[in-house]
């Protein structure tokens, strides 16, 4: 994990941000990176308007002085910039260990383009080594959670299922107060299909699975930047 690979990144996006655009803000560290460079811009008369992907991300634009909206007043969107914790040369990601996923995908999906920003260290040729988190309503959460390990048996992932907590054992809670299960799975051999099936589950809100949704990655590397497009 680098931070200089991250803040260039975040800085090569910035090259494909136009004036008028409408952008979906990410969430997480690298997503960061990006917000504040976009917030340097914006003061020195850049006009944009962004829609974050969570409170904190909210919070952060307001502070440097990006102008936002919603989705409800703004449904159509030209570019989301966004991190993530695994991406694979097919541009299939594993979002959500910041806890924004739902929201993530949701403006992600509202937008023509998402640029995913990362460090070379998130490249991986087979997903799954980060735990995949499944955001599930807390209502009958456990039986949710059975479904979960029952349905991702079916499709070649095992592993422990455990809910997110902080320091002292509270859940954690989505912005949407929802819980997360964080799924220790190791490898998933077909990302496409866990994630079909397990938004089929009853309780599953969405999963951090984001199939067809990056339209292009920018890995920092040792080497400089390297824009990738989906194999
Ligand atoms: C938050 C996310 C983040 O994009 C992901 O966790 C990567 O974060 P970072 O840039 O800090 O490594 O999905 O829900």
């Amino acid at each position: 994990m680098s931070d200089a690979q991250k803040r260039a990144a975040a800085e090569r996006a910035l090259d494909f941000v136009e004036d008028g655009m409408r952008l979906g803000l990410g969430t997480g560290s690298t997503a960061e990176y990006f917000v504040r460079l976009l917030g340097e811009k914006v003061s020195k008369g850049l006009k944009v308007v962004g829609i974050p992907t969570s409170e904190r991300t909210a919070a952060l634009a307001e502070e440097l002085g990006i102008p936002l909206t919603n989705l409800d007043e703004t449904p159509e969107l030209d570019l989301t910039v966004d991190g993530a914790d695994e991406l694979d040369a097919q541009l299939r990601l594993i979002k959500g260990g910041g806890g924004a996923l739902l929201r993530e995908k949701i403006v992600a999906t509202a937008s023509k383009n998402m640029i995913v920003i990362a460090d070379q260290s998130k490249m991986v040729e087979t997903l799954g080594k980060f735990p995949l988190p499944v955001e599930v309503v807390p209502f009958g959460s456990r039986v949710t959670s059975m479904k979960i390990a029952e349905v991702a048996r079916e499709y070649g992932c095992t592993g422990e299922i455990e809910p997110r907590d902080d320091d002292y054992d509270v859940p954690f809670l989505t912005d949407s107060e929802n819980f997360i299960y964080d799924c220790n799975f190791g490898s998933i051999p077909d990302p496409d299909g866990l994630n079909r099936a397990l938004n089929l589950i009853p309780g599953v809100v969405d999963n951090g699975l984001f199939i067809g949704i990056a339209t292009m990655a920018i890995i920092g590397t040792e080497a400089g930047t390297k824009d990738m497009l989906p194999e």
